[in-house]
């Protein structure tokens, strides 16, 4: 199954093979955990391409890093012709793909994302980033790939709190637009099908589409994400970004609830959803006394926020809305309430 986002060349393929990968000139980035597990399947493709292991830990990716992998470009005498395959989840997609937008000025780039996250959000809409000081994707640059390989084989060893990140993703796609995605998700508690997979790209690609850099339309994928922020740099990046996304929606949808932008039903619509995939509402009382204590540091270091604070918030159930305010005690608020 193949499809093409037309505005910036990315072909998306869900497939069982990699077609042609084992032909072209390549240098591979790859999580060195999934090396481990698929060694036999991937060397059918990328046996004779010079590989970098990397360690995917949010703190490796970083300019450290790159640096290595800069100079594993060089020894390998990588040109801009050369493909560079990212192969894990999104930390090592971020990162390899930051490497080939910048070495060269810009190499080819293709990708395999291994974890669910990765296959719907972090691979797909050409967003690349290392973290720096501190401050979570503080550098990137937009630079989708020519082709990402879509193999749910890959799924069948990942740990349970990935599944999470990736279905708090996926709930949040069927809750910003209708393509059929949230009544299948909503019907029964849900294992992940090809059809979920494509349903769920298909609405990122789409919000994408006309809108690479991130300046309208694809400001809604940000659901949830301004109060999610806040809880992952109030814990230390220690909850799980799942965990804090389903968090951010269902606060989202709790202060839509109060300025009257949605009804009852439709609030409790989007919290059964979430409940439905067992995923979290609890914010612990030691990060809710972090957010009180230094919430306006922490909003303002979010790099999607300016002077005022951008929210993203239901107008209607699949209608999103992106709200700048100036008051930002009024998230404050809402986290620790
Ligand atoms: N560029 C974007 O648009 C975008 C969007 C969302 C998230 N991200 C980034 O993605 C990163 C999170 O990525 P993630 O959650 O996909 O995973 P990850 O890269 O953080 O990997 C998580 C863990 O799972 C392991 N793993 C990966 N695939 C596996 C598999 N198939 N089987 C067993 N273990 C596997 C990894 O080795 C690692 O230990 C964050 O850095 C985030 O900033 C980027």
């Amino acid at each position: 199954m193949k499809f093409t986002l037309n505005n910036f060349i990315t072909e998306i393929e869900i497939t069982e093979m990699f077609e042609g990968l084992g032909s072209i000139k390549k240098v591979v980035i790859i999580d060195r955990n999934i090396y481990e597990l698929n060694k036999n399947k991937l060397d059918v493709y990328i046996k004779d391409s010079p590989k970098y292991f990397f360690e995917a830990i949010e703190s490796n990716k970083t300019l450290n890093e790159l640096r290595l992998i800069y100079s594993f470009f060089i020894e390998n005498n990588v040109t801009r012709e050369t493909v560079i395959l990212g192969i894990g989840g999104g930390i090592t997609t971020d990162i390899a793909s930051f490497a080939a937008s910048t070495f060269k000025r810009g190499c080819r780039l293709q990708l395999i994302p291994t974890t669910f996250l990765g296959m719907i959000d972090a691979a797909i809409g050409g967003k690349t980033a290392v973290n720096f000081n501190g401050i979570k994707n503080a550098i990137g640059t937009f630079y989708p790939a020519e082709k990402v390989y879509i193999h749910p084989g890959f799924l069948e060893t990942l740990q349970e709190k990935e599944y999470n990140s990736g279905w708090a993703e996926c709930l949040k796609v069927s809750l910003i637009m209708n393509n059929g995605l949230y009544e299948i998700l909503s019907d029964k508690k849900s294992e992940i099908t090809l059809e979920i997979l494509q349903k769920a790209i298909e609405i990122k690609m789409t919000l994408c589409e006309n809108d690479l850099k991130d300046s309208c339309e694809r400001r809604k994928l940000n659901l949830g994400h301004t109060f999610a922020h806040l809880i992952e740099s109030a814990s230390g990046y220690t909850v799980n970004h799942g965990e804090a996304v389903a968090i951010g929606i269902r606060k989202a949808a709790e202060h839509s609830y109060n300025e009257k932008m949605i009804r009852k039903n439709e609030f409790n619509k989007i919290n059964e959803l979430l409940d439905k995939y067992n995923l979290s509402d609890i914010i612990s009382n030691e990060i809710k006394s972090k957010i009180k204590e230094n919430g306006k540091e922490l909003i303002f270091q979010d790099k999607k926020a300016g002077e005022k604070v951008r929210l993203v918030l239901f107008r209607g159930f699949q209608d999103i809305i992106v709200l700048e305010i100036d008051n930002h005690q009024k998230v404050i608020d809402l986290m620790t309430s």
